[in-house]
This record gives C-alpha cells, sequence and structure tokens, in this order.
C-alpha cells in the first residue's frame, strides 16, 4: 500500500509513540485523582506533554494549552464559549466544517458571520477581510491551511487585522501544526486549535488548544475536574477551566512521544521532505493534458496537498481505481469543505486528494504520477474506466 491520506489522518508514526502508548497501557493511573504513584505518574506524563506543547507553539506558559479529543472539539470550544447575539465574526470559504458548523449554530442564535470568497486559485483576499470589520466584529476565525487546496492563509496578515481593530484570532491549525512552525505570540493568535493524528504525528483521540492567557471561553463541558469538589461551579482557572473529565492520559502519553520526534527531527527537515514530494508529485500530474489541480502552486507557502480530478471522472471513481489498481490512498469526495468545492466549482465531482508525509519516498510519488497517467489514458466514453 502506498498511503497518500496524510491530510486525514498520518498511518506511520514513529516507534516511540507506540511504545509510549503501550508503556502508558498497565502503569497509567488517573492524573489529579489521588497521590498514588500510578495518579502522580500519569500527571507528569500530562503535564510533561504539556510543557512540550507550549514550547513547541510557543505559549507563555503550559497552562495556555487544553487537551481535547482533537480540532473539531477544540473549535466547538472556542467557537460555541466566545461569541454571542449581537457579535460579528469573519471567516472563510476555505474552512473545515469542524469551523463552519459550530459558526452556523451561532449564526442561529445570532452571531453575524461574514464568509470571505476567494480567488480562482483559492486564496483570499486581506483587503476584504480588513473592509468587512465592522464595529460589532469580535474575532476572525480561519483555517491556517485548506485541507482540499493546500492553500495556507497568512497569518501575519489576519494578525495585523486582528490587532489593528482589537479582534480576537482564533486558528484552525489541523494542516500546519507539525508541518509549520506556529509561534502564537508572535502571530498575536488568542486561540489555536490543532489536532494530534495528523502531522504531529499522534494518536487519533488526541489535540488541544491554545488559549492566550486572558482570553475567557465559556466551557462547553463541566464535571469531574479532581480539585474543588464541593464547588458546583466548574473550576475557572486555566486549563482544568477547559477540560473536564477524565483525559486521554494514554494518548497524550503517545502525542508526547510525537513532539518529542519532532523536535529531534526538526519541523524543517520533515517540511522540506514534503514540500518536495508535493513539488514533485505536481509537476507531474499538472502537465498531463486534461488533468485538473486545484490551488497556488506558484508557491511552497503551503500544507503538501495536491488534490486533482482527470477529466469528468468521479473523483471516487479515481480514488477507488487507484486503490484497487495501483494500492495508492487518496481521500475523494468533498472534504468536509463545502464552501472551498462550491468556490472551485467541484461541488458535483468532488476532487481526489493526495496528501504527504515525510515518510512517503519519491519512488511512491512517480508510482503515483504514472498511475494518473495511466488512468488518463484509459479514458471510456462513459466516464468509466476501461
Ligand atoms: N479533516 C480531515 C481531512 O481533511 C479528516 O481529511
Amino acid at each position: 500500500m502506498i498511503y497518500m491520506d496524510n491530510a486525514a489522518t498520518t498511518l506511520r508514526k514513529p516507534e516511540a509513540v507506540k511504545q509510549a502508548v503501550m508503556e502508558a497501557f498497565g502503569t497509567m493511573g488517573n492524573a489529579g485523582r489521588g497521590a498514588s504513584e500510578p495518579a502522580l505518574g500519569a500527571a507528569r506524563v500530562i503535564y510533561g506533554a504539556r510543557e512540550k506543547l507550549a514550547r513547541f507553539f510557543h505559549a507563555e506558559n503550559p497552562s495556555a494549552i487544553v487537551f481535547t479529543a482533537n480540532s473539531t472539539e477544540s473549535l466547538n470550544i472556542a467557537i460555541k464559549g466566545l461569541f454571542a447575539r449581537g457579535d460579528h465574526v469573519i471567516t472563510t470559504v476555505l474552512e473545515h466544517n469542524s469551523v463552519l458548523r459550530p459558526l452556523y449554530e451561532c449564526s442561529e442564535k445570532g452571531v453575524e458571520l461574514t464568509i470571505l470568497g476567494c480567488d480562482e486559485k483559492g486564496n483570499i483576499s486581506y483587503e476584504e477581510m480588513e473592509k468587512a470589520v465592522r464595529t460589532e466584529t469580535k474575532a476572525i476565525v480561519c483555517t491556517h491551511a485548506s485541507n482540499l487546496t493546500g492553500n495556507m492563509i497568512d497569518l501575519e496578515q489576519a494578525g495585523e487585522i486582528a490587532e489593528r481593530h482589537g479582534l480576537l484570532l482564533v486558528v484552525d491549525a489541523s494542516q500546519t501544526a507539525g508541518v509549520w512552525p506556529i509561534n502564537v505570540q508572535e502571530l498575536g493568535i488568542d486561540v489555536l486549535c490543532f489536532t494530534g493524528h495528523k502531522s504531529l504525528l499522534g494518536p487519533q483521540g488526541t489535540g488541544g488548544m491554545y488559549v492566550r492567557p486572558g482570553v475567557k471561553i465559556r466551557p462547553l463541558l463541566t464535571g469531574g475536574s479532581g480539585v474543588d469538589t464541593y464547588n458546583p461551579h466548574h473550576p475557572e482557572q486555566m486549563p482544568t477551566a477547559l477540560e473536564a473529565g477524565t483525559l486521554n492520559g494514554h494518548g497524550i502519553a503517545g502525542l508526547s512521544a510525537a513532539i518529542s520526534y519532532l523536535e529531534e527531527t526538526g519541523l524543517d527537515a520533515i517540511r522540506q521532505k514534503e514540500l518536495r514530494l508535493m513539488r514533485q508529485f505536481y509537476e507531474g500530474v499538472s502537465r498531463i493534458p486534461g488533468v485538473k489541480v486545484y490551488g497556488d502552486f506558484d508557491t511552497d507557502r503551503r500544507s503538501p496537498i495536491v488534490s486533482l480530478n482527470i477529466g469528468d471522472y468521479d473523483s471516487a471513481e479515481v480514488s477507488d481505481e487507484l486503490n484497487m489498481t495501483y494500492g495508492i490512498v487518496t481521500r475523494p469526495g468533498a472534504h468536509c469543505a463545502p464552501l472551498m468545492h462550491r468556490a472551485l466549482g467541484t461541488e458535483a465531482q468532488g476532487a481526489v486528494r493526495f496528501s504527504f508525509s515525510h515518510y512517503n519516498t519519491e519512488e511512491e510519488v512517480a508510482f503515483a504520477v504514472n498511475a494518473i497517467k495511466e488512468l488518463k489514458k484509459q479514458e471510456g466514453n462513459d466516464n468509466e474506466f476501461i
């Protein structure tokens, strides 16, 4: 199998991640619940992971890092916990449903939305972003990179607009955490939402958020916290304020090992390899007549994703054929990114997304380019492969 669906989840993880999860099973108690060795051991592992993530994202301190199950949970906590009737929020067509659906729920409760469009390459305009600001605007909520095109939003520009107008900047880093360095303080990010199982190379069911000290978010969940038991209200101190119930300690142990792996290997080395593979694939497929590639490849400041279509073929058909005939795993369809597909005119056809990991090889990429060439040659009369 050649796995090229790393934007959905990375399949291959560092050995140290597996070892850390295995070790956590059978040794880990419940962090913050008692002072037994297993409970203290769990607390140490979780605090260690918080420290590493704080360093990784340049947070002010480890308490600014909250653990959740994934980006979706983080984004729900942020979006539903920050905005109220009368607020105005600016977002973009690049967003995943994990941003859009919580925002739509808010808009049903009186929050106003401006959704910025994009040009034919899938890029937004920062002039339009600034023009959209009104007196009641509370935040810019945006992805760092589209999970369909790989195009990035320039957080420096978004951050400057947010700073000029006193807005919160809430960022979905699902497709960039573990690929691009993110310095939350330098970029003026107020809330950064990330998942552990994609380019951070951790287990599924891990993720989190950075919340700038002083930013108050109403909790989505309240309940057991291990502290202040007789208080009828959930504790307000961070990170407990946004963490209710037992954390995914086993997963967090794996995520912690994954962050160490990324630090030891170096994000620059990882990103350069992924972008080189992406470029090799793009150069190969974009020359094939009848193959359409989406997104902006004039720059390498992007996430290592190439989405394409072959003629009018349904993207699911192409992805199935790649899987069954060539053993290449891709993701077709709509990618939970309805507005981006609508903007690119691919709502009906979808697109076949190839997304690379540094564990992929040049040989695999050459094989995948060749597979697309062969499929293009096999065009039948009725949009079915012959
Ligand atoms: N959000 C993930 C993707 O883009 C699952 O495939």
